[in-house]
């Protein structure tokens, strides 16, 4: 098989998220994957991005949830439902879930970040008896920049999940917590010795977050990051997606923060 060739897939669905973020579901199942790997995808004429699915590895159909920052992005945007794209993957290494088993699990997400995360929380619901507690610590600027907000009433009523929402400002509806997301890593109702904390988002909201988890007694080898780098093969040729000694395609896209603390800037 050409590691280089993708999939042409149907676009099934497009699903508006927020103003600058739309979830793409794709007709049937062109990769399968396990959370936290993720896919090239191609729009035909225009080029390839990575992106990790949003949806479960369980579920039937392929999601990706998108947010437009450029050339490859702004063209997803302009495809229509019935339009064809490109898949090929599923690449980088998915989370370790065995090592997450009869522990709490915090999950800690910015922005479009929720998008590898929701996988991750699907997968572990499905198997949910497997975890102690699912805890889901997110932050969007805005109220309207909430991703999956019709799906997070429901996720609130499983038994053993724990999801807190906060908004960087909030408008005349809004009735949740305003601040950061740091600002809700406050209370941390887990036992930070042993819970794996996995976190995904904007470069300074990652930051910002380890920081506190640090402080908070999280093990620097349980704290997991989605390692944003600009990336081409995808399968450890090109180089250009190294951070310190890793390739993020091959090693990652998740790295700890044991592997990534005394790099220079890992999240730039
Ligand atoms: C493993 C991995 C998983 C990822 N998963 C997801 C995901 O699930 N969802 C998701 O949305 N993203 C995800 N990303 C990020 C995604 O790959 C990038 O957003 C995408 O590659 C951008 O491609 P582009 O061609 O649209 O942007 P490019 O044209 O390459 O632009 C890249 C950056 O340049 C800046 N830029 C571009 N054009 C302009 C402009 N006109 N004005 C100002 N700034 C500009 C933007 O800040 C942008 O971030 C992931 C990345 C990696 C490495
Ligand atoms: S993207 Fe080519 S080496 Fe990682």
């Amino acid at each position: 098989m050409n590691p280089y060739a993708p999939k042409l897939t149907k676009i099934k669905k497009i699903i508006e998220e927020t103003p600058t973020i739309r979830t793409f579901v794709l007709e049937g199942k062109p990769i399968e994957f396990e959370a936290g790997q993720f896919a090239e995808l191609t729009v035909p004429g225009v080029g390839e991005a990575p992106f990790t699915p949003s949806s479960s590895p369980y579920a039937p159909d392929l999601e990706f949830t998108i947010m437009k920052v450029g050339r490859v992005t702004r063209a997803l945007f302009e495809l229509k439902e019935g339009e064809i794209i490109g898949v090929r993957g599923p690449f980088g290494k998915p989370y370790p879930l065995n090592d997450f088993k009869k522990k709490d699990v915090f999950i800690v997400g910015g922005g479009v970040g929720f998008a590898p995360l929701r996988s991750l929380f699907l997968a572990l619901i499905e198997n949910i008896k497997e975890y102690k507690k699912i805890y889901i610590r997110y932050g969007a600027r805005t109220p309207k920049d909430i991703v999956y907000k019709y799906l997070i009433p429901g996720w609130q009523k499983i038994k053993n999940v724990d999801i807190l929402l906060t908004v960087d400002v909030g408008d005349e509806e809004w009735k949740g917590r305003v601040g950061v997301v740091t600002t809700i890593l406050d209370e941390i109702p887990v036992d930070v010795k042993t819970t794996p904390a996995i976190v995904c988002g904007p470069p300074l909201m990652m930051k910002f977050t380890t920081q506190r988890l640090v402080e908070a007694g999280f093990k620097d080898s349980n704290i997991y990051l989605s390692m944003e780098k600009n990336m081409s093969c995808g399968i450890g040729k090109c180089n250009h997606c190294r951070v310190g000694k890793f390739y993020v395609c091959k090693d990652g896209p998740v790295l700890t923060w044991k592997d990534v603390k005394d790099i220079e800037d890992p999240f730039l």
